[in-house]
């Protein structure tokens, strides 16, 4: 059965969908001990407070600006002074692993004749730095950033970037498939063909928006596209 009908781009959230972005504390385990986990997500969880709330002030910073004050939010939290860690912290933000079952669902994408991009919070030279480092440029059409609407998502600019992109018809073309439930609502609403990525085993957030599908591994989504 496809699920998904007349889609010509899949476009991917970035982080938390492709990227790992517990990767970066994980990788200093070892300064933060115990505290890893929830230092990892007091910083992910206000980072994203922080795009919501300076959208609604209208008052953009962009994402670096704004993983920088999660984070020393975050650090403060957890009473966290280590010199040069916070630094280090936002160096790893920008080789964050890549979920492995993305490159082989990319592939196929590419190999059925769809276009493929990211459409995502992060500053250009961020997502540049993030697919340079997974090895994905290759295998990407467009990383689309924010940035070119001055405004974080779900707002309807944003996810239009990805209709503008690739000249196509309408949202129903496009494939939209992210890990955070909220990103996966504000897509669907806008009218994009939704595939939730339910990595995390987590509740559907209570919003407008039906996603299509929900997804346990990225490689389930060429199936749902007929490939
Ligand atoms: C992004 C955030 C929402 O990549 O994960 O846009």
């Amino acid at each position: 059965m496809t699920a998904f009908d007349g889609v010509k781009a899949c476009v991917f959230d970035a982080y938390g969908t492709l990227f790992d972005v517990h990767s970066a504390a994980a990788a200093e385990a070892a300064t933060l001990g115990e505290r890893m986990t929830s230092l990892s997500q007091t910083w992910r969880q206000k980072q994203l407070e922080y795009t919501w709330l300076r959208s609604l002030m209208g008052a953009h910073a962009d994402f670096r600006q704004v993983t920088r004050d999660a984070l020393d939010f975050a650090l403060q939290a957890q009473e966290i002074d280590e010199p040069g860690l916070a630094e280090r912290l936002m160096q790893l933000y920008l080789r964050l692993d890549a979920y492995p079952d993305v490159r082989p669902t990319l592939e196929r994408l590419r190999a059925g004749g769809l276009k493929t991009a990211i459409l995502s919070n992060g500053e250009p030279t961020m997502l540049a730095a993030a697919v340079e480092h997974a090895g994905l440029a290759d295998l990407l059409d467009a990383a689309l950033s924010v940035e070119e609407v001055g405004i974080y998502k779900p707002d309807a600019r944003v996810y239009q970037l990805a209709i503008d992109r690739f000249g196509l018809a309408g949202p129903a073309e496009i494939a939209f498939v992210s890990t955070n439930g909220w990103d996966a609502r504000g897509a669907a609403n806008f009218g994009f063909q939704v595939a939730w990525m339910n990595r995390f085993g987590l509740q559907l957030d209570r919003l407008p928006g039906e996603p299509k599908a929900i997804m346990t591994g990225l490689e389930e989504l060429p199936g749902l596209l007929g490939l």
